[in-house]
């Protein structure tokens, strides 16, 4: 297949997937429609899978392979990050077929095994199966022991079989235990790819990039110079339509788990040895198991609700209104809370992390905040508009980097001192618009290239940080309710506050 939106001036070699299929369990659901099935268009469009792809879907419906492909053939017009090219398009969808069977069916699995069969033969898929189950974790054991009592899951030979897991990979330290013990009883370690999409993202690989690439960050990367992180995911909308699967997890599980402690540890690790799989997850688990909450965790944390309220001019339903959601729900919608990294380098340095729903607008960032300058030559007057010095990653939308200095405000007589930020925006920088998470972790699975998932150890590690945290809320009844369209409960101002500190204003 051509690459028609390569740049000619990018000498980097693509890598392109070999001759495989992937089987599609949750073809129904958001996640397969909004992200698997576009960025599986978006992959074939830029030339990164192989020409005989397949995609198998598998679901309970009364399909044939020409409704299945509709279906995706939808979602791609719909959602898909490149445009829509027919030749693609024809291509791919030669590929598409659907095996219609209830989950819980053996004789279902065997219907597939002899469709994936013949593909191998027709396709040249060649026995490269990926399994990716956008399911709910409950379903896993049923699909898993199917799968390999069906003969899915053995190879011979070259071949592989991949399997990937979408979140919540449980919902506390146990029950992760337990989805990998189920895991393994088809799949190895190095066969199982868990989802984490933040780590797809390019503004997220690029704090390793910045880190590490550069002489001029790391000197003060450290408690000497750091005074505290603050890592943010906010965002405007509220739960939408997914009540069934929101409550009861929240805010803390919902990201906290996974996306911002993989920020953090992405911050605070040290350089990895190189970028192979196994060293940067050896950095990433040395941080986590370094993270420490502190001893009064009802003070350094803080949790809340929506209320109804007004965002981008129209009025919003608080969250104990929401369609599915009982009114007597104690499920957070805003969390936040404060942990240190136990090492040399960041002793005593707090980082502080917070998600929420319906907060004043939708932006993702990590925020190193430095120390002031030891000493100031100036008049206290001069220096009153000016805060203290930051780097910030700016994840999303407004996808980059801001430094924040002092600098002298100009005709002014003598030496008043104000904050300027020096912005470098990524369309300004590269010609190319960065794929969509999904794209990159998909193209990883195809490859077999593990570094950007979290392997079982970082997810364990993840939960023995929050489970603390959850058992504790577990006992405080009723999360404080805030506006919608502000920044969260009053609770979780009083917690920065404790410490002489106040959160940032994104
Ligand atoms: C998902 C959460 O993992 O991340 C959602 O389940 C959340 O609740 C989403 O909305 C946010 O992702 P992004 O990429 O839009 O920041």
């Amino acid at each position: 297949m051509s690459n028609p939106l390569r740049d000619p001036r990018d000498r980097r070699l693509p890598k392109v997937a070999g001759p495989c299929g992937m089987i599609l369990f949750g073809v129904t659901g958001d996640l397969a429609r909004k992200k698997i099935m576009p960025a599986i268009y978006d992959l074939a469009n830029r030339g990164f899978l192989p020409p005989g792809f397949a995609l198998v879907g598998f679901a309970r419906r009364e399909w044939a392979d020409e409704d299945f492909a509709a279906e995706v053939h939808d979602a791609v017009r719909e959602y898909a990050r490149t445009p829509f090219r027919e030749d693609v398009w024809a291509q791919l969808s030669a590929g598409i077929r659907f095996v219609a069977g209830d989950i819980q069916d053996p004789e279902a699995y065997a219907r597939l095994k002899s469709e994936v069969d013949t593909l191998d033969a027709e396709r040249g898929t060649m026995g490269n199966h990926v399994f990716y189950l956008s399911i709910p974790p409950g379903l896993f054991p049923v699909v898993v022991s199917n799968l390999r009592e069906s003969g899915l899951t053995d190879s011979t030979g070259d071949e592989w079989r991949r399997v990937v897991v979408e979140k919540p990979f449980g919902r506390d330290l146990a029950s992760a235990q337990a989805l990998d013990e189920v895991l393994s009883e088809a799949f190895s370690p190095d066969e199982i790819f868990r989802i984490d999409h933040y780590l797809g993202k390019e503004t997220v690989q690029n704090i390793l990039a910045v880190r590490f690439a550069n002489a001029m960050f790391e000197p003060i990367w450290n408690c000497n110079y750091v005074d505290n992180v603050q890592i943010t995911q906010a965002e405007d909308i509220g739960i939408g339509g997914r009540a069934s699967y929101y409550d009861g997890i929240g805010a803390a599980r919902d990201v906290i788990q996974n996306h911002l402690l993989q920020l953090l540890a992405l911050t605070a690790m040290e350089e990895p040895l190189s970028f192979s799989s196994a060293q940067v997850h050896a950095e990433k688990e040395k941080v986590l198991s370094a993270v420490q909450l502190p001893s009064n965790i009802e003070l350094h944390t803080a949790r809340g609700q929506y209320a109804a309220g007004w965002q981008g001019g129209v009025p919003v339903v608080g969250f104990l209104q929401e369609k599915g959601i009982p009114p007597t729900s104690t499920t957070e919608t805003f969390a936040a809370m404060r942990v240190t990294v136990e090492n040399r380098r960041w002793a005593g340095v707090p980082f502080y992390l917070r998600t929420g729903k319906r907060l004043g607008r939708r932006v993702t960032e990590v925020a190193v905040i430095f120390k002031r300058a030891p000493h100031l030559p100036f008049a206290s007057q001069a220096v009153e508009e000016l805060s203290d010095n930051a780097l910030v990653f700016r994840i999303q939308p407004d996808e980059g980097i801001t430094v924040r200095f002092g600098s002298k405000v100009p005709n002014t007589p003598g030496m008043e001192v104000r904050d300027v930020t020096m912005d470098f925006q990524y369309g300004d920088s590269f010609v190319d618009t960065s794929p969509e998470a999904y794209e990159r972790l998909i193209l990883d699975v195809l490859l077999g290239e593990p570094p950007l998932f979290p392997n079982s150890t970082e997810v364990d590690l993840s939960w023995k940080i929050l489970d603390p945290v959850l058992d504790c809320w577990a006992d405080l009844g009723q999360p404080e309710q805030y506006a919608s369209g502000g920044w969260g409960p009053s609770s979780a101002y009083d917690m920065i506050a404790r410490d002489g500190r106040t959160w940032r204003r994104p």
